[in-house]
């Protein structure tokens, strides 16, 4: 499969450091609980802790979306949950990748039901017409991205840097 390049290591490292910053801003003292939507998110949050200057924990949801083809459109179920008691928690969602925005929609609503403090969403990709998250990286235009923990039928995850399928897909295209 040809791979083009989007973004590089160079890149997601600055993005993830001023993510980081702004988070460390936005949460001086309040140990935020940082909710990793897997599996996308796990390179994006293992970096981005490390970034981290202030007190924080993580835990993690596993989504998954039922919907016409391969595409993310559909409802979207919590097949994995959080284990830490989120009431009165200032709660973020850290995404791979806000797409339709589908999956970050339920799993704040799910959330939210939880009775946190507050809850708040960051993606690194962003795509194009997607309601954008409370912190973000890149915008994102057409095109199949993987690698930085994003897949292709589970292969890619472990590219350090973040390319485009080059053949046409329908989800995340
Ligand atoms: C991807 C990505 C997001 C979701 C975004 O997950 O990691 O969770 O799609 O799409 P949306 O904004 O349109 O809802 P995927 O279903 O590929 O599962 P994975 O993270 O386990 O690879």
């Amino acid at each position: 499969m040809e791979l083009e390049p989007r973004f590089s290591e160079t890149q997601i490292r600055e993005a993830v450091r001023r993510i980081a910053l702004e988070l460390s801003q936005a949460y001086p003292d309040t140990c935020p609980v940082l909710v990793g939507v897997l599996k996308g998110s796990f390179v994006f949050l293992a970096d981005l802790v490390r970034e981290l200057t202030i007190p924080f924990e993580v835990d993690f949801v596993r989504a998954r979306s039922y919907g016409a083809g391969t595409g993310s459109s559909g409802k979207v179920e919590i097949v994995t949950d959080v284990e830490t008691e989120l009431k009165g928690r200032h709660v973020v969602l850290v995404e791979d990748i806000a797409d339709t925005g589908l999956t970050l929609e339920a799993v704040m609503e799910h959330i939210r039901s939880r009775q946190p403090a507050s809850v708040r969403c960051c993606a690194l990709l962003v795509r194009d017409g997607c309601p954008q998250p409370d912190f973000r990286g890149f915008s994102l235009g057409p095109g199949f991205v993987v690698g930085y923990g994003m897949d292709y039928a589970e292969g890619y995850r472990g590219l350090r840097e973040l390319r485009a399928l080059a053949e046409k897909r329908t989800a995340r295209s």
